[in-house]
């Protein structure tokens, strides 16, 4: 699949991602604002960029950790099975934590991550999404703050592969295949 040739075109541009980021933070500001120090957990690899940009912009005190559960591999198609690849490095018990992934597809990704980490007892426990494409939805999670809701694209960038490249896009691009490879 990677061999395929393809271009990508820009779907929303940097200036674009950082104006929602700098109002999503509002809003994740005046919800924490009684809270010491928010954990703020990014959900590996994909979330790497956007967990960067948005903990800069947050202006709060915050501790940051990651947590890699994969469901997709090297496929463009979830396994549906989703794996804790890496846990936590601290604890989260009483603690105001944020879930940060990069795009909500199926669903089972985030919804698995947020069964195991409830099963730990955060006082409070809320998720942002960068991209949300609810029409893949098999599962009823629901970011509670998603930047952009997106068509069924095959998008890159911002964090995001195909088959490992392109994530260091600044931009989020859409994949156009060009030919048969
Ligand atoms: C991708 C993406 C999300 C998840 C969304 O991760 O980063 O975490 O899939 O899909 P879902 O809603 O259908 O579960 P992937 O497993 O490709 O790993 P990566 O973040 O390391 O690229």
């Amino acid at each position: 699949m990677p061999d395929r040739p393809y271009v990508i075109d820009e779907m929303i541009s940097a200036k674009q991602i950082a104006a929602r980021i700098e109002e999503l933070c509002r809003a994740i500001r005046t919800e924490f604002a009684d809270t010491d120090k928010l954990v703020v957990v990014g959900l590996l690899r994909g979330s790497f960029v956007f967990i960067a940009d948005l903990v800069r912009e947050l202006e709060m005190p915050v501790e940051v950790d990651f947590l890699e559960a994969s469901s997709y591999g090297n496929e463009m198609e979830s396994s549906r099975e989703v794996k804790i690849l890496k846990d936590l490095r601290g604890q989260i018990e009483g603690r105001d934590v944020l879930v940060v992934e990069d795009i909500v597809d199926t669903g089972y990704t985030l919804d698995h991550v947020l069964h195991v980490l409830k099963s730990r007892k955060p006082r409070k426990l809320k998720t942002i999404a960068l991209l949300d494409k609810p029409s893949r939805r098999e599962t009823s999670v629901r970011a509670d703050w998603t930047g952009f809701e997106i068509p069924d694209e095959f998008v890159v960038g911002y964090g995001i592969d195909f088959a490992q490249r392109n994530r260091n896009l600044p931009y989020i691009g859409k994949v156009r295949f060009t030919g048969e490879g």
